[in-house]
């Protein structure tokens, strides 16, 4: 048997799909995600959303000042489509290094999505600008109708939305965001050998199932959207995100609400697993004998997918463990709840 590694050396990884929000929110948890990353693309469904260039530069100078000093963590902004985006101000937004991608929320999908797109139809202008400037498309996969059972819409949405969108705008660049079932990664495999496909997979995807959300009573903290599905999903997303393959790269999709909004009859969507996030995928990826993958997932896949250089420096990750913190405060009084708090990870992030 091959001795365990007590020390792993990275390259700086990336979160290619995150929920900073703004104000207190944002102070309160950018430093956790700045402590590891060396970028992350920054989901733009603020109240009101972030649309077009004036609100992402705004949005985007909140996000530097609230950086820990000294900090070299780089926030990539995103332009939230709705059926009124500026085709202009976009590709002026891309051209400028301010955008690096527009997301695609299916209206009323998930969390703010309420200025979400009706129907492709109506941006079909937009995409077309993108894919003939090459800025990708960041899609929130699931449908929207209520009669499609909520595990089952984003395998709807592949069939109904995904493949005719690929087939319509041929050369578009396009990232399926947080995958959470086998025929996300059976349809990213298909279509990953293009070049014109990334796929992201969060750290909670890959650790629970839904029996999760209601093991011995109802768990808000682990509802999110899309929601966890049944186990065999999660295998074979843990299979996707270890095997290798340059189309799936990491990305959180954490996503941090007030333990008051979460706790309710009516909780929101989203985890935070911000605090922990790279602790959390090194934890699978041996759990899968797959560290020596790691780097490529966390470090590699994404930035070669956004036609990026990899970060230049480098973290380390010893095996003395960590202990995911305790409920985060924000301003003081409100506090937000990290996945697994309070449980033990089995590597901590020590350089960097
Ligand atoms: O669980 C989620 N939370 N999924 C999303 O798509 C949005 C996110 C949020 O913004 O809270
Ligand atoms: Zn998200």
């Amino acid at each position: 048997m091959t001795e365990q590694p007590q020390r792993l050396t990275l390259r700086r990884p990336d979160d290619w799909h995150l929920h900073l929000r703004s104000g207190a929110m944002l102070r309160a948890v950018l430093p956790f995600t700045a402590r590891q990353m060396g970028r992350a693309i920054v989901m733009p469904n603020l109240l009101p959303p972030v649309t077009d260039t004036a609100r992402a530069r705004a949005y985007r100078d909140e996000i530097l000042a609230a950086l820990p000093p000294g900090s070299g963590f780089r926030p990539l902004m995103t332009a939230y489509l709705t059926d009124h985006t500026d085709a202009d101000d976009l590709a002026a937004g891309f051209r400028d290094g301010l955008f690096t991608a527009v997301k695609l929320y299916p209206q009323h999908a998930t969390t703010n999505s309420a200025h979400g797109v009706t129907d492709l139809r109506t941006v079909a202008p937009v995409l077309e600008r993108m894919q003939e400037i090459g800025l990708p498309l960041l899609v929130h996969g699931e449908v929207t109708d209520p009669a499609v059972d909520i595990f089952d819409r984003e395998a709807v949405f592949l069939d109904r939305v995904l493949e005719p969108l690929l087939q319509r705008y041929p050369a578009l660049r396009v990232v399926l965001e947080h995958a959470t079932t086998e025929e996300a990664v059976a349809f990213v495999r298909r279509h990953g050998p293009s070049g014109r496909i990334g796929c992201t997979i969060t750290a909670h995807h890959l650790m629970i199932n839904r029996s999760h959300l209601f093991a011995g009573g109802i768990r808000p903290h682990l509802y999110c959207l899309p929601i966890a599905k049944r186990e065999k999903h999660r295998l074979a997303l843990r299979r996707a995100a270890t095997g290798g393959e340059p189309w799936f790269f990491l990305g959180t999709d954490s996503a941090p609400h007030p333990v008051g909004a979460k706790e309710s009859a009516c909780g929101c969507a989203g985890i935070f697993t911000a605090a922990t996030a790279i602790e959390l995928y090194a934890q699978v990826f041996e759990e899968e004998g797959a560290l020596d993958r790691l780097e490529a997932f966390a470090s590699l896949n994404g930035p070669a997918f956004y036609r990026l250089p990899p970060n230049d420096d480098r973290i380390v990750l010893e095996r003395s463990g960590t202990v995911a913190p305790e409920p985060v405060a924000v301003d003081g009084n409100i506090a937000v709840m990290p996945f697994r708090s309070g449980e033990r990870l089995d590597w901590r992030v020590v350089e960097g």
